[in-house]
């Protein structure tokens, strides 16, 4: 009998039986072995992720089938989340450049950005934002896309993130509005911001050791927050008043430290936001909220 032809539409069904035998974890960008075999496949064949059905069926040379195999295998002997395998991952519809020294783009917050963050802000009155942790710009890049009348500024304690954030400002064309801090939270003093966003590490040491291995090929300095996990958010709401507008507002992705979060400041009165899209996580507190004893 010859040889099945190699098609993308058997490439993707094999690399996804062979995801589920390997027991892989997701979570970074895709929450099932299908969609990860088509976002490495895909990638590995230049198609798009709305390509044609005809071409699903179409027979793959043996150059690009290569391709293909090398970046599963390598998925499933690194357990290296995929995105850190091409390169690349989408955020609010664009495409950014992801390595190791950065978290892979996930956070709820880019369904905020998308609303251009309304209802909780007036966004034609929104000029200056702040991103805090901003790993590989992603945050930062799409709010100032959203927002094409504000500046952004966006801080991250990892130079090695910072240079990945200035090439994806630049590749998406906002290197003049967006600009990058080495700073501990917060930049320089300034004027204060109308919007303040954070994804801040906050994973509990413990909880950071039980993790995946696909968790642990990230930065721990993007995830671990101390043994609570409000270290770093601790001190940014400390160091808060100050920095917002009068109209200002923070927006906040605490993902499942978000109890905590709001055990350990019973006095703020945070609005956490329902997601249509999924994920939790995310709160909204205004400037006059900012009540501290
Ligand atoms: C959870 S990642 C978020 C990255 C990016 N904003 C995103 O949503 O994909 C947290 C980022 O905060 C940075 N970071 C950790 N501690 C920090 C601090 N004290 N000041 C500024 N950035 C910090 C980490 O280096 C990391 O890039």
């Amino acid at each position: 009998m010859p040889p099945r032809q190699l098609t993308p539409r058997r490439l993707v069904l094999n690399a996804e039986r062979r995801f589920r035998r390997a027991r892989l974890v997701y979570g970074h960008g895709t929450d099932n072995a299908r969609d990860e075999a088509v976002f490495l496949v895909f990638h590995a064949l230049d198609l798009p992720f709305n390509v044609d059905d005809a071409t699903l069926d179409t027979a793959v040379d043996a150059a690009r089938a290569a391709a293909v195999e090398a970046l599963v295998q390598a998925r499933i002997d690194t357990r290296r989340p995929a995105a850190y395998l091409t390169g690349r991952m989408w955020f609010v519809g664009h495409e950014f450049l992801v390595n190791e020294h950065v978290l892979v783009p996930r956070s709820p917050i880019g369904e905020l950005i998308r609303a251009r963050f309304e209802p909780w802000v007036e966004a034609t009155r929104v000029r200056r934002v702040l991103d805090v942790g901003t790993g590989s710009g992603c945050i930062a890049i799409a709010a100032a896309l959203a927002l094409p009348d504000c500046i952004v500024d966006a801080t991250d304690i990892s130079e090695e993130a910072l240079a990945v954030a200035r090439a994806n400002a630049a590749r998406l064309g906002v290197a003049d509005r967006v600009q990058f801090h080495l700073a501990d939270i917060f930049p320089p003093p300034g004027d204060p911001y109308d919007l303040i966003l954070a994804n801040p590490p906050y994973v509990p040491q413990a909880e950071y050791d039980e993790l995946p291995d696909e968790y642990l090929r990230e930065p721990a300095g993007a995830l671990v927050a101390g043994a609570d996990g409000l270290d770093v958010v601790r001190r940014l709401l400390a160091g808060l008043p100050p920095r917002l507008g009068a109209d200002g507002v923070l927006v906040m992705d605490t993902g499942a430290t978000s109890d905590a979060l709001a055990a350990a400041f019973p006095r703020l009165p945070f609005t956490w936001v329902e997601l249509e899209h999924g994920g939790d996580g995310i709160s909204v507190l205004k400037r006059s909220e900012l009540v501290f004893d």
